[in-house]
């Protein structure tokens, strides 16, 4: 049995998505070395519920300096950060010294508007390729991976801070305690951590179980944040529901005590109690519901194959790697896997191998069906290639079930 990482009560196992690869791992074709694979299994903790991995695979594999993912490949994304720098800079970041990290920058999409502002700021990120886009737009950057060492040499270098910020980061970090332990040493008395990551209430309602792979070894709730910032000498203030990556909250944190916690804190705890979004019997529920997606896709895409039609896959996303490789959904299946990221292309994805081609491939000649693995840009993403549906092509989507669109 393994054992809670805030609180170290037992955690229960409730789905087992089978052996996976690295979700990033993409290869090359003819690469024929072995490839490392994990149990992605999770659970839930019997005292604080908070749902987690099992199996926690070396951060060192999963970041690396070539890590393949540039948040300003969506526009919508590219959108979001900007408000959110334009939010704190209107609503926080006051005064000459007014300094704001974040943890997990990528390619400075968010600190690029703090920068142009002026505001003293630090990005730190552990993959030193984004790292040097995140520079050419003027923003200042660390290479390390956030936990209580780097909080204490970034406070003995440039003082405290008033927010720290993640995005899609925390989830990614076992090792929270440390983490916390970092952010006392480097907040300003009255400072904020501010994180957001996929919300567990969305994933049980969507039955998005591609948000679970390597790297989001923690599924947060408002409850189970609640319950580890309080573990750690925090508390929760603030959640804020977010419409982008398929359903998430961002979270505001701030020493106990220091800040009254708003009444959407209540709201959002209250409506997960009111909604069972813990209990056992919610979470048995889901990965029944998984199980009954994977075998209506893989029966659809049976179909297909059978009917002589062609279907490629729209996004070599993370998630995607889950459900490919839980589904057993291999090329044969699917031909290719169309992406705008330069690094992924020409490679083949991480387990089931699927040929990675640039977007233009996608109309060269347009598939009869497009298996949407991106779907948390689907508006995006659709909007851009309306073609493909005036020319006779449809799109598979699994979120929340499956359905062809
Ligand atoms: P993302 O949404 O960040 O999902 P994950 O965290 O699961 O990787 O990744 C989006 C992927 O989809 C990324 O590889 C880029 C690709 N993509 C396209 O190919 N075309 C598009 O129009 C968009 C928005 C994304």
């Amino acid at each position: 049995m393994a054992s809670c990482r805030i609180c170290s009560a037992d955690v229960q196992p409730f789905l087992d998505l089978g052996r996976q690869p690295l979700s990033d791992a993409f290869r090359l074709p003819d690469d024929t070395s072995p490839e490392f694979t994990f149990d992605l299994v999770v659970g839930s903790c019997d005292s604080c519920r908070m749902v987690q991995l099992l199996h926690e695979v070396p951060r060192e594999r999963m970041f690396r300096a070539d890590y393949p993912f540039s948040t300003s490949t969506s526009a919508r994304m590219s959108a979001h950060f900007r408000a959110t720098a334009d939010q704190f800079l209107r609503e926080t970041l006051h005064g000459g010294d007014a300094f704001i990290i974040e943890v997990g920058c990528n390619d400075g999409t968010m600190l690029e508007s703090i920068a142009a502002a002026g505001v003293r700021h630090l990005g730190v990120d552990p993959s030193s390729d984004v790292l040097a886009a995140a520079r050419s737009r003027g923003v200042q950057t660390e290479a390390a991976f956030f936990e209580a060492s780097t909080a204490k040499d970034i406070a003995a270098e440039h003082g405290l801070a008033d927010v720290v910020y993640a995005a899609n980061t925390i989830c990614h970090i076992p090792y929270l305690d440390s983490v916390f332990e970092g952010l006392d040493h480097l907040l300003k008395p009255d400072g904020v951590f501010v994180f957001e990551d996929p919300y567990l209430g969305d994933v049980v309602a969507k039955t998005s179980f591609d948000q679970i792979y390597d790297e989001h070894f923690f599924l947060f709730s408002a409850r189970s944040v609640q319950t580890a910032a309080s573990v750690f000498g925090f508390e929760l203030v603030d959640v804020e529901r977010l419409g982008v990556h398929g359903g998430e909250v961002r979270y505001t944190v701030a020493r106990s005590g220091a800040r009254p916690p708003s009444v959407a804190v209540a709201d959002l705890v209250a409506e997960e109690a009111a909604r069972d979004l813990h209990a056992p019997a919610t979470l048995d529920a889901f990965a029944a519901a998984v199980a009954a997606n994977r075998d209506a896709l893989v029966g659809l895409l049976r179909l297909l194959k059978q009917e002589g039609r062609t279907v490629v896959g729209y996004g070599a996303t993370a998630k995607s790697a889950t459900v490919t490789n839980y589904c057993g959904i291999d090329r044969d299946l699917v031909t290719f896997v169309c992406d705008t990221t330069p690094e992924k292309q020409g490679r083949v994805t991480p387990g089931a191998h699927i040929p990675v081609r640039p977007p233009e491939a996608f109309a060269d000649p347009y598939p009869d069906y497009a298996l949407l693995f991106a779907w948390n840009h689907a508006d995006e993403i659709m909007a851009k290639e309306s073609r493909f549906r005036d020319a006779g092509g449809r799109w598979i989507r699994y979120v929340p079930i499956v359905h062809v669109d």
